[in-house]
């Protein structure tokens, strides 16, 4: 067992449910890492059975803790974020063993989660709601804002621990009890996690099972807690077919969703803008997370008076990407997630070719220490090529030509997810109309940097396929509560409104 993980407190074998206890006895899971195609340690997944118990603990946890005060929950968030600070460098590690994203990502990631935590913490004195003006005499109406119940954060496995944060900071301040089901793949996060949730919440004599942990194949227990009327709100991330599973699953029983499916993020390089900002922020944005971030930019809309300028210099930094083991300081690029996500890639490059693309560079499996690695690929493509309007997450950018704004942005436009964009630009024309109605038809629109990376304090999703879910900052909270509009009567008259007579009725 590697020292680092044991600093989170993992074994080499680790039970997978946790409701105020840790224990599982359903199937063996061997974690492997993508770096090498090692084992780092097993996890035993829950059974139905125990599954249905943990959703029981988690609701009757949810009971007391909505009693308790908002700002006095969020001291729990604030320990949380304590934790988070104190094992920033092995989380990190963890991330980047269990998925492969380099350490600077990883710390990256951790560091997203400690300032979820921090907004949630000031968050919990502004859950407030309007006092509206009532229309009848000595009536007072006024909006507030109750806890939901049990929000269950079904996570993907590309952000391992930040989704869960965004969810259960705001949660939590919100008054409501969180399961968590992490991805198959990153169950190790997942554990090493919610012992950190488990000390905060114990420090200020709560009830563990307010932070529940649920590992699991989602094919075996994401119906149950979808379908389940004691979950209050489903917070999903992962993919489009996913997420329409979910979402109906949810909605037959009238449930509150937050869905964060797939995106396919284009970022325009206009001749107006500098060249220098577009390469950096087309190379972060298609290559970050070895382009497994939803944010990832998976189309570079160029104009086609700099394009084979612009396609030149991006190859010639593309051949400079060090790839290879994350945890190496000068890494760039680690592996894939697993051996299916290299499959995944060499097939869509197969289709690419066979629709007409041309491969401009990379695209190819990395024998390298028994890990996932391969090489990033450009691809020269059209806006009619089927396969550009799906999501391959991997690192393969399209390259696409136009020759006015307005075509770019139709090309933009014309995919089914909408999540990320951005333009690089520095004419106020042009980035007024990519900003404007007219413009862009995602959920983040940015300028002059990447499609990725989004902070904290905005709310993070995206439209059309991606799901229309709000996660992270400004009024995201909002999806975690419930809604109460209030009328006090305090003339010692009944009133009806509208003006509608009782009196002469009576
Ligand atoms: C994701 O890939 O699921 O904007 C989320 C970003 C990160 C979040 C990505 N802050 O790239």
């Amino acid at each position: 067992m590697d020292k680092k993980l044991e600093l989170l407190g993992l074994k080499p074998v680790n039970q997978g449910g946790f409701d105020g206890e840790w224990f599982a006895s359903g199937a063996v899971q061997k974690v492997i890492s993508p770096i090498n195609g090692k084992e780092i340690a097993s996890v035993v997944n829950c059974t139905k059975q125990e599954s249905g118990r943990i959703i029981t603990k988690c609701h009757a946890a949810f009971d007391e803790w909505r009693t308790v005060p908002a700002p006095k929950r969020a001291e729990v968030v604030r320990s949380l974020g304590d934790e988070l600070r104190a094992h920033k460098d092995e989380l990190a590690y963890l991330v980047t063993v269990e998925m492969g994203k380099t350490l600077h990502e990883g710390l990256g990631e951790v560091q997203e989660m400690i300032d979820i935590c921090d907004f949630a913490m000031g968050l919990s004195r502004q859950l407030s709601g309007p006092g509206v003006q009532s229309e009848r005499r000595l009536h007072r109406i006024f909006e507030q804002w109750h806890p939901l119940g049990v929000v269950a954060a079904i996570t993907a496995f590309n952000f391992p621990t930040a989704v869960w944060s965004w969810n259960a900071a705001l949660a939590l301040a919100c008054g409501d009890s969180v399961l968590w089901k992490p991805s198959y793949k990153t169950p190790l996060c997942g554990i090493a996690c919610t012992m950190m949730a488990a000390r905060a919440l114990a420090k200020h004599g709560y009830d563990p099972a307010i932070c529940s942990l649920l590992i699991g194949k989602g094919s075996e227990v994401g119906d149950l807690i979808t379908t389940d009327p004691r979950v209050a709100l489903v917070s999903y991330t992962g993919s489009v077919s996913g997420g329409r599973r979910v979402g109906k699953l949810v909605q037959e029983r009238f449930g509150k969703h937050i869905l964060e499916l797939g995106g396919n993020n284009a970022l325009i390089v206009s001749d107006q803008g500098d060249l220098g900002m577009a390469l950096r922020a087309v190379f972060f944005g298609a290559l970050g997370t070895a382009g497994q971030r939803c944010t990832t930019t998976r189309r570079a809309i160029i104009s086609e008076k700099i394009y084979e300028q612009f396609k030149e210099k991006l190859i010639e930094s593309y051949r400079g990407v060090k790839i290879g083991d994350p945890r190496q300081e000068d890494t760039f690029m680690g592996p894939l997630v697993d051996a299916g996500a290299v499959d995944t890639m060499m097939q869509a490059i197969e289709e690419i070719k066979q629709q007409g693309g041309a491969v401009a560079y990379g695209g190819t499996k990395l024998d390298l220490e028994g890990g996932c690695y391969v090489t990033p690929c450009i691809v020269e493509a059209t806006p009619a090529m089927p396969i550009v309007k799906e999501e391959t997450f991997a690192p393969v950018l399209y390259l696409m030509k136009y020759s006015t704004l307005k075509e770019a942005i139709a090309i933009q436009n014309d995919v089914p997810q909408g999540l990320s964009s951005s333009i690089v630009s520095n004419n106020i024309l042009e980035t007024e109309l990519f900003l404007s109605t007219h413009g862009s038809d995602c959920g983040i629109a940015n300028v002059n940097t990447s499609t990725n990376g989004a902070e904290i304090g905005g709310a993070f999703g995206g439209e059309k396929e991606t799901g229309g879910g709000r996660e992270s900052g400004t009024d995201a909270w909002k999806g975690y509560m419930r809604r109460q509009t209030v009328t006090i009567n305090y003339s010692g008259a009944f009133e009806l409104a509208q003006g509608i007579e009782l009196e002469h009725l009576l």
